[in-house]
């Protein structure tokens, strides 16, 4: 006799005996050397605001490591690996000065490319610093945000340019956030305790648009929203778009255009159904296999500082228990799958078919990365770094019928 316990199938749906569930790791798994890191590696990320980096260093985590970053006093931005290379200790509490950062402990000067220029303890200050190099990434900085490269140097490609966040007007200034802004709608979280993943499923979802924002909670973002529109998905660029129309009042239509680019670069149009092309990027960031960060730029008219939703008259921040549970959004629909989603109980249906193509091109680009080749989206011809963005709100008379 065995000593397991017997297993029955499940009978008429019930929750006995179902199989244990699992989360899809390759997808989820962020950390150096997992399939998905490597992939992610291979691009830009956003991992703090400009304004945010000081002569004071702060602690950053992206997938999955803990790094330093900080601005020496010639403005240079530099992120290194936290871990001192002589001893140990933590540059958190190194001292930024006009070349770079300063160890606490014995001195050891470093550049922001981890160049030791000075080890004040030694012979002549170091005859052999030349040798020694703090582990460092590159950091390149556009838009008032600082973008990280964590992969191979010799696989550095440009940073892009997006074309619908150039040429600001006269009138309008850039604004961005590093933070759970994108799902919470306020500044209340700084990480958001999730995987990437859901943020990223999220951005080829439009029918939760209808049901969560606009007829299950009230509406949260725009009463057009409650009307069902007809999508179509398709593979656009180095991603996938959709087009959702809305019939309107007076023989017009509107085609709502939302483009996700690999591998977690999103445009959202306007929520208010401001007509034109999106004014803003949004990059869904992992800090590790279970949170992220949603770094936001967005073209505003100057002075306006910003802004926040609310759900029910409130900031998500001030909301109550009870409040989260009748008038749920982006933040509880995404937590409630849990820390990391259990992918194996998911049954993807017609609606889905967006999370279903960007999936399988996360997929198809981890095994390029895997065989030694450059994934879509990645440019290393600086003459062809900007990236056309296809998102917007489209007003146009009604087509006919049929
Ligand atoms: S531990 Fe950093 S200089 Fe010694
Ligand atoms: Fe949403």
């Amino acid at each position: 006799m065995s000593d397991q316990p017997t297993r029955f199938p499940s009978r008429e749906g019930s929750a006995y005996g179902r199989p244990p569930a699992q989360s899809n790791k390759l997808l989820t798994e962020v950390g150096p050397g997992t399939p998905c890191g490597e992939l992610l590696r291979r691009y830009w990320h956003p991992i703090a605001a400009s304004k945010s980096v000081t002569d004071l260093p702060r602690k950053v985590k992206v997938l999955g490591e803990e790094l330093v970053l900080f601005r020496d006093a010639k403005g240079r931005a530099g992120l290194l690996y936290p871990r001192c290379m002589h001893r140990g200790t933590s540059l958190f509490y190194g001292k930024i000065e006009a070349e770079g950062i300063r160890c606490c402990y014995h001195g050891w000067l470093f550049d922001v490319q981890g160049r030791c220029l000075e080890q004040p303890c030694e012979l002549e200050r170091g005859r052999h610093r030349d040798a020694a190099r703090q582990p460092w990434y590159p950091v390149e900085e556009r838009y008032g945000l600082v973008f990280a490269y964590l992969g191979p140097l010799e696989k550095k490609p440009v940073l892009p340019l997006y074309d619908n966040l150039e040429n600001l007007a006269p009138d309008q200034e850039m604004w961005c956030t590093v933070s759970g802004f994108g799902s919470t709608g306020d500044d209340s979280l700084d990480v958001v305790p999730y995987s990437w993943l859901q943020m990223n499923d999220n951005v080829m979802d439009p029918f939760h648009v209808h049901v969560l924002h606009s007829t299950f909670s009230g509406v949260q973002f725009h009463e057009q929203f409650s009307l069902l529109p007809q999508v179509d998905f398709f593979y656009a660029d180095h991603g996938v778009c959709y087009s959702a129309v809305r019939q309107l009042e007076g023989g017009r239509e509107v085609d709502r255009i939302s483009s996700w680019l690999m591998p977690n670069i999103m445009s959202v149009p306007d929520i208010r159904f401001k007509e034109g092309q999106s004014d803003g990027v949004s990059w869904v960031v992992p800090v590790d296999d279970s949170h992220y960060v949603q770094a936001f730029v967005m073209k505003m008219p100057k002075g306006a500082g910003g802004f926040a939703l609310t759900l029910n008259g409130k900031t998500w921040g001030t909301m109550t228990e009870e409040e989260h549970q009748r008038f749920p959004g982006d933040f509880e629909a995404q937590a409630g799958q849990g820390p990391i989603s259990l992918h194996s109980e998911e049954h993807l249906v017609t609606s889905d078919r967006g999370i279903m193509l960007q999936r399988k091109l996360l997929e198809k680009q981890i095994e390029v990365v895997a065989q030694g080749g450059d994934p879509v989206g990645v440019c290393f011809d600086p003459a062809k770094a900007v990236v056309k963005v296809r998102s917007g709100n489209f007003y146009r008379a009604a087509r006919a019928a049929g």
